[in-house]
């Protein structure tokens, strides 16, 4: 949600700023903005509704010189898509980006009386409050200290202003601040990728901390202005991993590299020939391991069905396992207890996610081990949980979420099949689970090169209609959910995901010729339950595709069948025709497939 962006060096601040914001742009894209200091240490602003495009327009016409500047792109939270609310704003001599939420700004605004605000966020509250404070030889960094102590909320900060040229202060509480360290020049980014190329040396702020930027590195401070050590770490990543890469959309590239993400996930975690599974990064010891009896997988959105999938492996695997999982919005609210040798997995893509943090943060209250199922490196996520593992999806920029979710799902699945020795797991399970880890790449590319045509082909047909339905049974209803959120986020078509025995209690009602419905059913025992319903809807008018792993005689509008030795896990190479589907589906619309409309990247507000 948002981007920040800020730089001071040698180079033009302009071209910096508005390269970062254009990487940054998945996180937020209803309006964008920058604020550059001149070498007459004059400040100059520049903002605009619409994507980073729109800014370098009218930056084009009125280019802005000048080395320290900063920028955002912008997710509305308080007040409309307006020029007037997009950030940097100004009050005074203040010139802010913010990301996160100020929960006390009207009693803020209330008191700064002297200040006419144009605008409606709670931004421009903080720029007036921070200028409030910058009065009589208060230095800058004194002046943001002493106004973040009155905040209530989250935020991400990066502040100048003129009257200090050459420094820019930044801080964070509940949303990201990551400051690169670069020859003779600093960047300010609330995303890594928005470094890589410029430096792979980078301090993560803390919640609680300020840091005082120049451009030859960072200063960092508690709020209380007492000197904190700040160890630099190493950026992950590469430039390459940011481009599309000859695809038309990240979406597509996502997709299409999932074969090789999942290699980064499985390396040195699965040893075929032993039939095992090892994570090192849950840092539990053997104790602890066998003592486990209950997991609880929290998440939103993908992150969930995700946690929803491991969970049916998991319990195969552990036979003295319970499995809960939840969602984290309602979680986090919830009066819940958790046995003593409870363990949660914290699932999360961008590892910002604010409901998912928030039971990170209520789950440890509760004295349980948190383990971290996350992909961006360095996120608050990973740095708050007790262990864990990175997924190494590597970025994931395009919003609605596909390698991330393979990914995760088998990340969840080492960890079980690692717990699954020490709890007397059926050995050769465990082995059939590693040996079909070990061709799941293989076999998900060859899904996706079979397949792609003839899901773009389905996508002409389907495109059309207003309604959809995704159905499955068993370790295909995690996949029938995932399957209607990717649709329905990228194209816009009502989607809704069901298990397939809960047709005939309601959702059969809906059906009729506006509808088509996408039954994934697996080659397992569940086959002729999972194929019941689909007579019926039939009948009805609705049109049906079935994706399958079956060989079997189904009567269908549309067939997808793919021929794989995967059998335990075909639900998730059945996934990658919907991420097909869903994509093409959208193309075939007109939307916007990366970026599209509502949404943003990574949800670090309520
Ligand atoms: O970054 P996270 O994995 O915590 O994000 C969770 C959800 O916001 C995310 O999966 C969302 O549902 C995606 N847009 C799905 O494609």
């Amino acid at each position: 949600m948002c981007g920040i962006v800020g730089y001071v060096g040698k180079k033009e601040a302009q071209d910096v700023l508005v390269g970062g914001l254009r990487r940054l742009e998945y996180r937020g894209y209803d309006s964008a903005g920058i604020a550059t200091l001149d070498d007459n240490d004059e400040a100059h602003l520049a903002r605009s509704v619409g994507k980073i495009s729109e800014l370098s327009s009218v930056l084009e016409k009125a280019p802005q010189t000048g080395h320290l500047g900063i920028g955002h792109t912008r997710w509305a939270t308080h007040g409309g898509v307006t020029e007037t609310n997009a950030h940097p704003h100004h009050a005074g001599d203040i010139y802010l980006v913010h990301n996160g939420i100020i929960e006390n700004y009207k009693e803020l605004k209330a008191e700064l009386k002297d200040y006419d605000f144009a605008s409606d966020t709670d931004t421009e509250v903080l720029a007036a409050l921070i200028d409030s404070n910058y009065k009589d030889g208060v230095s800058l960094k004194d002046a943001v200290a002493k106004s973040l102590k009155r905040i209530r909320g989250t935020y991400g900060i990066a502040v100048f202003s003129p009257k200090e040229p050459g420094t820019i202060v930044v801080a964070r509480l509940g949303s990201p601040l990551i400051i690169g360290l670069g020859h003779g020049e600093t960047l300010i980014a609330s995303d890594a990728s928005a470094l890589l190329g410029y430096t792979r040396e980078a301090i993560y702020l803390n919640d609680g901390e300020l840091a005082v930027c120049t451009k030859d590195g960072a200063e960092v401070f508690s709020l209380d202005l007492k000197h904190l050590d700040s160890k630099p770490e190493t950026i992950e990543g590469n430039v390459e991993q940011i481009q599309k890469s000859g695809y038309d959309h990240f979406l597509l590239k996502e997709i299409m590299e999932q074969a090789t993400t999942l290699h980064n996930t499985l390396s040195g975690r699965i040893n075929p020939k032993l039939g095992k599974m090892h994570l090192g990064g849950p840092n539990l010891t053997e104790k602890e391991m066998r003592d486990i009896n209950h997991v609880v997988i929290v998440g939103c959105g993908t992150a969930y069905y995700a946690g929803l999938l491991a969970s049916y492996f998991m319990e195969q695997l552990v036979p003295d396992l319970t499995t809960e999982v939840v969602i984290a919005s309602e979680y986090r609210y919830r009066s819940f207890h958790l046995p003593k040798n409870s363990v949660a997995l914290i699932v999360s893509q961008s590892g910002e996610t604010a409901d998912t943090l928030a039971c990170l943060r209520e789950i440890k209250k509760r004295g349980i081990k948190t383990l971290g199922i996350v992909n961006a490196v360095g996120s608050t996520i990973a740095r708050e949980v007790d262990g864990g593992t990175y997924v190494h999806a590597g970025p994931e920029i395009s919003v609605a979420s596909t390698k991330a979710f393979t990914a995760q799902v088998v990340a969840m699945l080492m960890f079980g099949g690692m717990l699954a020795e020490y709890h007397g797991g059926d050995p050769k399970l465990i082995a059939e689970y590693t040996r079909e880890l070990s061709i799941l790449p293989e076999e998900i590319e060859k899904t996706l090169n079979t397949h792609r045509e003839t899901m773009e082909q389905l996508a002409k047909k389907y495109a059309k209609y207003d309604d959809a339905l995704y159905l499955g049974r068993d370790t295909a209803y995690p996949i029938a959910l995932e399957g209607a959120l990717k649709l329905k986020e990228i194209s816009y078509i009502h989607a809704e995901g069901y298990a397939s025995g809960e047709l005939k209690h309601g959702p059969i009602a809906l059906i009729d010729d506006r509808f088509f419905e996408v039954f994934t059913i697996l080659d397992n025992w569940l086959f002729d339950k999972a194929c019941g319903g689909l007579h019926e809807v039939r009948a009805r008018g609705g049109k049906t595709i079935i994706l399958t792993n079956s060989k079997a005689d189904i009567e269908a509008d549309d067939i997808v069948r793919i021929d794989s030795p995967i059998k335990l896990l075909a639900p998730i190479l059945l996934n990658t025709l919907q991420q097909l589907l869903a994509y093409y589906i959208a193309i075939e619309r007109g939307n916007d497939v990366d970026q599209p409309r509502n949404l943003a990247k990574s949800v670090t507000v309520e």
